[in-house]
């Protein structure tokens, strides 16, 4: 598959083909992304949580981040590659946000970044896109800042949080951002503002009426012990019948699992992912059971 560049996913939008996103944070599952028709990965701070063990990702530094999305690229050579900028990358100053956003694409080698929040920050946006860096929005939730806005929860039930929803999505497509990222925002709400948007909208937590979706890989694996959200489905389940009917065709799993991999882990993520594309592409992803109600 022909990775992709920031025109690619905006025809894949226009032609009203849902785009598939999903986290990752190290090499080798990075091979297994690699080896799928996703389409593009987000070094997520939520690493910071999933790989690092910290409570919330307000710890992670940026030399962290640099150090996973490298070690992504390097499993991940096809694949479309945004750099999370972690808290306090970006907010202090523009310079602060170009520097650091520079670092991504330098040292690890993604093609984009993403950052949380609108109004002031739609500057850093700018400021990041005017040194020729490609950037996805983040708002609705935002973890970085949840606790200024009453901690996890949805956003954009009533008028006056959609009104500031949909400000938030002019300010940052007026600053250049080419994609904005909803994060736990009602189904309708979500739909609203998808509709009327010209960037690419993806959604988490957001209901499918999104441009295209984002989960974390380790929900979507089932490898994450603490906490699973409404909308984080593991595809595990339904493909483990699949894997293991793939290996009862094989007569010497040694040499199996020897030559081609497919014996374990890496084929299990490779299968889970592709059922999750699939559905995100079908848009049956996500379905009442992982969407929030209106
Ligand atoms: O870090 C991340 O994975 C994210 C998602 C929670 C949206 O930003």
């Amino acid at each position: 598959m022909k990775k992709h560049n920031v025109k690619s996913l905006a025809d894949l939008r226009a032609a009203g083909v849902s785009i598939a996103w999903l986290t990752c944070y190290e090499y080798s599952f990075a091979t297994a992304l690699d080896a799928t028709s996703l389409d593009m990965i987000l070094v997520g701070d939520s690493g910071g949580m999933v790989a690092l063990g910290h409570p919330d990702t307000v710890p992670v530094t940026m030399d962290e981040m640099i150090h996973l999305a490298s070690a992504v690229r390097r499993g991940a050579p096809n694949k479309f590659i945004v750099g999370d900028m972690p808290k306090g990358s970006y907010e202090a100053s523009d310079y602060d946000a170009i520097t650091n956003a520079m670092r991504f694409i330098k040292e690890s080698g993604c093609d984009a970044v993403k950052l949380e929040g609108a109004s002031v920050m739609a500057h850093r946006v700018k400021a990041i896109v005017d040194s020729g860096i490609p950037v996805i929005g983040h708002i609705g939730l935002t973890p970085q800042s949840s606790s200024s806005f009453g901690g996890y929860r949805v956003v954009g039930r009533d008028s006056g949080e959609l009104d500031l929803l949909t400000l938030a999505i002019r300010e940052l497509e007026i600053a250049g951002a080419f994609a904005i990222l909803l994060e736990a925002t009602p189904p309708q709400a979500a739909k609203v503002l998808s509709d009327n948007a010209k960037s690419i909208i993806f959604g988490i937590g957001a209901g499918k009426f999104t441009h295209g979706q984002l989960l974390i890989l380790h929900d979507l694996v089932g490898l994450y012990p603490s906490f699973r959200p409404k909308f984080a489905k593991c595809y595990i389940p339904e493909i483990l019948s699949t894997f293991s009917s793939n290996l009862g065709n094989k007569e010497d799993l040694i040499s199996f699992g020897r030559t081609t991999r497919q014996d374990g882990i890496h084929e299990i993520t490779r299968l889970a992912v592709e059922a999750y594309v699939s559905e995100v592409k079908t848009k049956t992803f996500p379905s009442e059971n992982y969407t929030y109600k209106d």
